[in-house]
């Protein structure tokens, strides 16, 4: 065929007479262009951009439903997947060609349409830790209608109370994560326990679940937000100073949401850790003792953490645990 003939094109360099290999290079000299007809041209050759007819003789005989494109990757014929080009690359582009290509106007030309605006919207519902994208306070619900929905849509994975079920995980355990032994088994974590952010639990359910059917519109804002409530409720969240938790009948909304943000019992153990990256050179054969296990040489026990250049402990967070709490805005955040 023509495109394996002429042994180099403009662009791209082939390989045994074979195929391009520097796509990196292809699809920078085409203006960073990705899938376009020079492009393919460059990478499959001249026949390739017009038809799966003109690649026969590119077929890689292990994979029918893919092009060897660069040898080079896999240093010959192993049939890595992630070296061929698919045979939907081609019927991809050949469709895209025939229906809407125009190449003044797409980049990543062949594959799909342009995303229409209302699609975009319906995912563009990113909520930040200090509020910005949560609903109306008008939106919301009481705690016990919250549960109600929660019932309904969630239970049957993660348990009435989010106690988890059927293996799923649990949204609510009673297990502190900060243990004074280190042996103990890893606690499981959960929102009340792990998460620092209430408005991350609104944006992530919202955006992920029911897992089947994630920001359903039958569930809705307001629903989304009576959840996060009843959630935040089994796990007993304060709501003020008092410790005081949420009732039943407490209207949930995004105003009751950024009230308790500030209450997330393990926000303050989210922090930047500004010590040092150290590398201590690994010891192999003849080491000193205080290299090894818990620095007096005993093997079985491994507490003894390394050590910084001025002789503190490397990971010292309980340490850190006097500090300031950061919590939302902290500047070291
Ligand atoms: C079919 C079972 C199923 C249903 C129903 C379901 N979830 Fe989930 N949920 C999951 C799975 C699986 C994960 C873990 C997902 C992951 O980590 O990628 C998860 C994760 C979560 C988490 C994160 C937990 C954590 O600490 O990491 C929350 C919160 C959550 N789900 C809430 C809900 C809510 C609220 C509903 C109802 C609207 C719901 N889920 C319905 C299966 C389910």
């Amino acid at each position: 065929m023509s495109g394996s003939s002429d042994g180099a094109t403009a662009s791209g360099e082939k390989i045994n007479g074979k195929y391009a290999a520097n796509y990196a290079e292809i699809i920078k000299n085409a203006d960073g262009k990705y899938l376009d007809k020079a492009v393919i041209e460059a990478i499959l050759g001249k026949d390739a951009a017009h038809g799966r007819d003109g690649l026969m003789d590119k077929l890689d005989p292990a994979n029918p439903y893919s092009f060897e494109v660069d040898d080079s990757i896999d240093g010959g014929n192993h049939g890595n997947a992630q070296c061929k080009i698919p045979k939907a690359f081609v019927e991809v582009h050949e469709n895209a060609a025939k229906n809407y290509y125009d190449d003044s106007k797409y980049v990543a030309r062949g594959f799909g349409t342009p995303i229409a605006e209302a699609a975009v919207a319906k995912w563009n519902i990113t909520v930040d830790g200090d509020g910005r994208g949560l609903p109306d306070p008008k939106v919301g619900m009481t705690v016990a209608e919250g549960g109600k929905i929660y019932v309904q849509f969630c239970g049957m994975c993660h348990g009435e109370f989010g106690e988890g079920a059927k293996g799923y995980l649990a949204l609510a355990v009673e297990e502190s994560l900060i243990t004074s032994d280190m042996y103990d088994p890893a606690p499981q974590k959960a929102i009340g326990n792990f998460w620092p952010y209430a408005t991350t639990l609104f944006d992530y359910i919202r955006r992920t679940m029911p897992f089947w059917t994630p920001n359903a519109p039958f569930i809705g804002d307001a629903g989304y937000m009576g959840m996060t409530g009843y959630m935040l409720q089994s796990n007993y969240i304060p709501i003020d100073d008092e410790g005081n938790v949420l009732e039943d009948d407490t209207f949930f909304n995004s105003e009751m949401l950024m009230k308790m943000n500030k209450y997330m019992p393990n926000q303050g153990n989210f922090f930047c850790d500004h010590r040092p990256v150290i590398h201590n050179a690994r010891c192999m054969t003849d080491c000193d003792k205080t290299q090894i296990g818990d620095g007096t040489g005993d093997t079985n026990n491994y507490r003894q953490a390394r050590l910084l250049p001025d002789g503190t402990p490397q990971y010292n967070v309980p340490e850190r645990m006097n500090e300031d709490k950061p919590g939302v805005g902290h500047h070291g955040m």
